[in-house]
């Protein structure tokens, strides 16, 4: 069996490659949503359709028992309708669905000192709210603010991450985030993490950098331990196979341009 790593186009990439240097023993199925991103600007009720659609292509064609949903806008508005409504209509009652958002809110609980926490997220990931109500869920005493940056997946995108514009453009969304004083900065995007340098030198040294690739390895680890059912049922021959639903030569050359990823074939599929 399988683990299928979801996320609305590429920026999943970055959760993939930390779970595949922790756990280079599962064999991944990764599929990019490219025909239909971004998703940061669409209704929640789009974006359950969507996910429910990604959820059936991986338990229904591609053997997997575990599915990761890379995407912050994705966990933050679809996940729960998927896991309550999609995986009671499937034979196997071990299938599972994960998303990044909640582990990703752990850790920064789990980092904060000064308990002010700043997330930088998509409109829909911030509109949801769902960081917000997970972090109070956890520590009700802190402080959460919120900024969107819908500017910054274009750009990254488009291959200008390190470009001065971008970072002027930064250095402008997280100037309310200095001002707050916060101690702990959540990446909430899975494009972020390519910006992250930047983000470290303008936030400075004294402020901890959360991003949803890091959080979730770790909670994947614990999550797999209490639940050996699961994991073993985990094919252990490694490797990744790629799909999208837009034109893979694209996603290949982006993958690789900016996400570092080195792809072998990418296929694409339709979802329905
Ligand atoms: N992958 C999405 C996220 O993590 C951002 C890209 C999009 O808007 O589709 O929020």
């Amino acid at each position: 069996m399988n683990i299928g790593v979801f996320d609305s186009g590429l920026g999943g990439l970055t959760v993939l490659k930390e779970l595949t240097r922790a756990f280079p023993e599962y064999h991944y199925i990764y599929l990019g949503d490219t025909a239909r991103n971004p998703y940061g600007t669409r209704s929640k009720e789009t974006i359950t359709q969507y996910v429910r659609e990604a959820a059936s292509f991986f338990f229904e064609q591609k053997n997997c028992e575990l599915v990761i949903v890379a995407c912050n806008t994705a966990s933050a508005d679809a996940l729960r309708a998927v896991q309550q409504t999609y995986l009671p209509t499937l034979a196997s009652p071990t299938k599972r669905i994960l998303g990044v958002l909640i582990p990703t809110a752990e850790a920064a609980v789990a980092a904060t000192k000064n308990k002010r926490i700043g997330i930088i997220a998509t409109r829909g990931t911030v509109s949801s709210a769902a960081y917000l109500r997970e972090i109070g869920k956890l520590d009700p005493k802190i402080s959460v603010y919120q900024k969107a940056t819908p500017l910054l997946v274009p750009l990254i995108e488009e291959g200008w991450a390190t470009r001065p514009e971008t970072r002027s453009i930064l250095k402008k969304y997280l100037r309310s985030l200095k001002d707050a004083a916060i101690d702990t900065l959540i990446l909430g995007c899975t494009h972020y993490p390519i910006l992250e340098k930047d983000v470290r030198r303008i936030m400075g040294k004294q402020v901890q950098i959360i991003t949803s690739a890091a959080a979730t390895h770790g909670r994947l680890d614990d999550y797999l331990m209490r639940h050996p059912d699961l994991a073993n049922t985990l094919s252990t021959e490694g490797g990744v196979e790629y799909f999208t639903t837009d034109d893979p030569t694209r996603f290949s050359d982006l993958g690789k341009r900016v996400f570092h990823g080195n792809m072998g074939t990418v296929h694409r599929v339709e979802l329905a």
